[in-house]
């Protein structure tokens, strides 16, 4: 291996939907006490210990996570989604993640399944490799130790 070599890591989008930049103090009761950066920071420590490069983006428009998923194509390895209220009712974030040929994990804090009716619905669970809900901030980080089995290891580049 020459010294310009360089270990290029696999690379997974986690992408957060509307009202997540809030957790902390939205409902605590549901969504625990934790806050968006304790999450994403503890996503990163993991990240590094599995090799695995983490990116995390926040949004509240529906457009623009549809541009995050867009872009995600070819950039990177896995994307971990929590659409959040968009998980029940947008078609066009579902066919923005119905496009990504990697592994998608789709979180949810909560155990959707387990509240109001029309949270029950998915229209994403069915383009997505798999879900995890109702697991609280531990979600995200199986979600990301699933994808790290699911990728190729990081390969050496010139
Ligand atoms: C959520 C569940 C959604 O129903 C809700 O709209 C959210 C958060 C969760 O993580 O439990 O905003 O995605």
């Amino acid at each position: 291996m020459s010294a310009a070599t360089s270990i290029s890591l696999p690379r997974v989008l986690v992408i957060h939907g509307p009202n997540l930049n809030l957790l902390g103090s939205r409902e605590p009761n549901v969504y625990g006490r934790k806050t968006l950066d304790e999450i994403n920071t503890a996503l990163a420590t993991l990240g590094q210990r599995l090799g695995v490069a983490v990116d995390a983006v926040q949004s509240n428009h529906e457009g623009a996570i549809v541009d995050r998923i867009q872009k995600a194509m070819g950039a990177y390895d896995g994307v971990i989604i929590n659409a959040a209220a968009y998980t029940h009712t947008s078609v066009a974030i579902r066919d923005a993640l119905a496009m990504l040929s990697m592994p998608v994990v789709e979180v949810h804090l909560s155990n959707i399944h387990k509240r109001e009716p029309f949270r029950h619905t998915s229209l994403t669970a069915a383009v997505v490799t798999g879900q995890i809900v109702g697991l609280g901030p531990v979600g995200y980080q199986l979600a990301l130790r699933a994808i790290a089995e699911m990728i190729p290891l990081g390969v050496a580049v010139a």
